[in-house]
């Protein structure tokens, strides 16, 4: 699945190069697809954002199929503001898995603790609590001011709680153990990859869902698979029918099981 086929003289000289460039610029990896195929969509609904966004407003629409269409599709606005960092804005895996959140719809999500790694803006989490979920989104300190934000700005004060969460830090006493835990475009800055695998085995047990959309950008991600086997198994969702869209631009979404 992570390039197994290739020679891993190759492989090694490859992670090697992008361990040096990544020294020098650890984001450099969200900027572009660096061999990775991407193909444009205009069916995606986060528009392509250059990085030098501040203080956007956007709106987002995402079909409801709680009622087998009869509700009324799900609205969002979302403040966006690359100051903070690359949360800032919406990354297309965010929206992917926002996307499949409505699709389980709110059979899946409502009345159950749902705690979102790396939220962003928030805008996965926000979804889901429209959805009926009691909702953590999670981030670092600088991106905690946009969460607010966008919490207010969607009316979601009563079911979301903005926290901060450093991956690999002991979580405070007020996160609680999900039902649920959601995670998108949170593997690109190889020095987190164990850090992020720590809190994910920290938070999961064995009957915790894990949905996590991942945007495959380089050969060195197969480091955090490696990782990640230690504690979790994992599998293609299956029942999204947007998979083929999305697996096109090297983004999969995955179930992962707490050993
Ligand atoms: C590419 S962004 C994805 C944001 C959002 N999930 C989305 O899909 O739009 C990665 C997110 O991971 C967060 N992140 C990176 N390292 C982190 C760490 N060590 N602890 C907590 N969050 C971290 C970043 O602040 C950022 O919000």
């Amino acid at each position: 699945m992570f390039g197994d086929t290739l020679d891993p003289a190759i492989l090694s000289n490859e992670i090697a190069l992008d361990e040096t460039l990544d020294a020098h610029d650890p984001l450099r990896h969200l900027r572009g697809d660096e061999g990775v195929e991407h193909h444009a969509d205009s069916r995606s609904i986060v528009p392509i954002q250059p990085p030098s966004v501040h203080n956007e407003v956007i709106r987002l629409s995402f079909p409801n199929d709680s009622d087998k269409g009869c509700a009324a599709a799900i609205q969002i606005t979302l403040k966006m503001d690359a100051s903070p960092g690359c949360g800032g804005i919406a990354w297309p895996a965010g929206d992917v898995l926002a996307n499949y959140l409505t699709i389980r719809g709110e059979a899946y999500c409502k009345g159950r603790t749902i705690l979102e790694l790396g939220s962003g803006t928030g805008l996965v989490g926000l979804v889901a609590a429209i959805l009926g979920g009691n909702v953590w989104i999670t981030d670092q300190a600088p991106l905690l001011d946009i969460m607010r934000a966008n919490v207010r700005l969607n009316h979601l004060e009563s079911s979301v709680v903005v926290s901060e969460l450093n991956w690999g830090e002991a979580l405070s006493s007020e996160i609680p153990r999900p039902d649920i835990i959601l995670a998108a475009d949170c593997v690109y800055f190889e020095p987190a990859f164990p850090l992020l695998v720590d809190t994910l085995s920290e938070l999961a047990t064995a009957r915790t869902e894990i949905l996590f959309c991942y945007k495959k950008r380089r050969k060195a991600d197969k480091r955090f698979f490696t990782l990640l086997k230690k504690h979790f198994s994992w599998k293609e969702i299956e029942d999204d029918p947007s998979s083929a869209r999305y697996n096109q631009e090297a983004i999969s979404l995955l179930t992962l099981k707490r050993k």
